[in-house]
């Protein structure tokens, strides 16, 4: 298995372009599933949960062919709707074919995706919110049937307990073909959502208030296909940020729109780091320690869990103590423990951490069992003294495209150790 060495101590300079939205690409390659004919989606980034995703449409008969960040899709009539355990235990995510293939064929077998190393991430939103539109549910041998007795969804109103962002995006792109009309209420805001909602309506669906809280979806009898360009990756910007204000560098992130980061933004304006809109981009730096900041994740547009792990790397080094709580998932700390063998000092309690500042973080063998957990160590290592190395680097390949290139292109050591070395 590869690994990451970085040597600490380079400050970044320079500028970064950010990839295609990792979890905005995800449900749009899955709308292929509701349209026959030739589909093109560009700025997608070159990941392995991309690639786990083209593998699943594969597997129900699509022909997806991956050149770059244009993946071509020809979508086919799908003669057996079942998304297998073998696809859907490597990327939870794969559930997002739910919604597509129960609108299109009216029934669906599909893995139940269990837990994660951050949390138990039940489905029960997506599948109530199904059954609401007439699906009979049944949970068999690990599986969820879901068939429709009438042959085609019903359009329906329907109320989330929690937020869920797959939840309302496999119900947004359900409702499309349903018939009548469907409303989403205390749905997800992010903007991955609004992003589907905007390929879906460019297919023929009619879809409205996408980025708010509430979705009406009057379904239509067809959908067809589109060309689409995917948003930038507001987490993998998020994240340049990060790295930029813990090395107190000075980096310009290209092509991604200052609008979808104005609350992590804030908390690093906060921190003391200089964070300006630029052209089609984002200039950020940093020239002091930052100031202790203390951030609670929650749903967009507030401060995501998916850079709770960076910020927290940053506040590491911060001059005094801070508190970061986690409202979203129940197990998103494994970094801290990392964190505290390279020199941080954090506790956790719950739901919240404590960090008291440190002058130094020193680099270690670390590894991590999520994503944005390495992410978090990858940070720590750019401003540890010495060599950190990072172990299972699989997890930053899940959504980091060439993220030890784009790191060497800014100023630092850093260099992927294949695995058999
Ligand atoms: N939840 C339920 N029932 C449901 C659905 C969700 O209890 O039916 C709970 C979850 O267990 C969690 C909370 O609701 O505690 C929010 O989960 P959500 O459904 O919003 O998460 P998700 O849709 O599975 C997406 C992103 C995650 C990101 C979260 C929160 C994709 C493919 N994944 O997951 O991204 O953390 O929203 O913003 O869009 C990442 O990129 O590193 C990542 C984990």
């Amino acid at each position: 298995m590869d690994s990451i060495r970085i040597e600490g101590g380079a400050r970044l300079e320079g500028s970064v372009r950010i990839s295609g939205a990792k979890n905005a690409a995800l449900p749009i390659l899955c709308t292929a599933l509701l349209a026959d004919g030739e589909h093109s989606f560009r700025n997608v980034p070159e990941l392995r949960d991309i690639r786990t995703m083209a593998q699943m449409l594969r597997h129900l008969g699509l022909d997806v062919d991956v050149q770059e960040s244009t993946v071509a899709v020809r979508g086919r009539p799908v003669a057996e709707p079942v998304a297998p355990y073998e696809h859907v235990k490597k990327m939870r995510a794969s559930v997002l074919v739910l919604g597509p293939l129960v609108a299109r064929y009216g029934r669906a077998s599909v893995s139940l995706p269990g837990g994660c190393a951050i949390g138990a991430r039940p489905i029960d939103q997506h599948l109530k919110g199904l059954q609401a539109m007439g699906a009979d549910i049944e949970i068999k041998h690990g599986y969820v049937d879901v068939s429709v007795p009438k042959g085609r969804l019903l359009g329906a109103e329907i109320h989330f307990d929690l937020t869920t962002v797959t939840g309302t995006e496999n119900l947004m792109s359900a409702a499309v073909l349903a018939k009548g009309r469907t409303i989403l209420t205390n749905a997800a805001r992010e903007p991955e959502v609004e992003e589907l909602a905007r390929v879906l309506n460019k297919m023929g669906a009619n879809v409205r208030g996408a980025g708010t809280d509430v979705i009406v979806i009057e379904g239509v009898d067809s959908l067809h296909p589109v060309d689409h360009a995917v948003i930038p990756d507001r987490i993998e910007a998020g994240t340049y940020l990060a790295a930029a204000a813990a090395t107190r560098g000075d980096v310009r992130l290209e092509g991604v729109s200052f609008d979808y980061l104005e609350a992590v933004a804030a908390k690093f304006r906060a921190a003391g780091v200089h964070v300006e809109r630029e052209g089609d981009g984002i200039r950020a730096g940093c020239d002091r320690s930052p100031r202790p900041t203390d951030v609670t994740t929650a749903p967009y547009p507030a401060f995501p869990t998916d850079m709770q792990a960076q910020f927290m790397a940053l506040m590491c080094l911060a001059e005094g103590q801070c508190r970061i709580t986690e409202t979203i998932f129940e197990n998103r700390f494994m970094h801290v423990p990392e964190l505290n063998r390279m020199g941080a000092n954090i506790q956790v309690n719950g739901r919240t951490a404590t960090i008291q500042g440190v002058r130094k973080l020193q680099g270690a063998q670390v590894m991590a069992t999520d994503l944005r957990a390495s992410a978090s160590l990858v940070i720590a290592g750019l401003v540890a003294s010495g060599t950190t190395e990072l172990r299972r680097v699989y997890h930053l390949d899940r959504g980091y495209e060439r993220i030890e290139k784009k790191l060497s292109g800014l100023g630092a050591t850093v260099e992927r150790i294949p695995g058999d070395a």
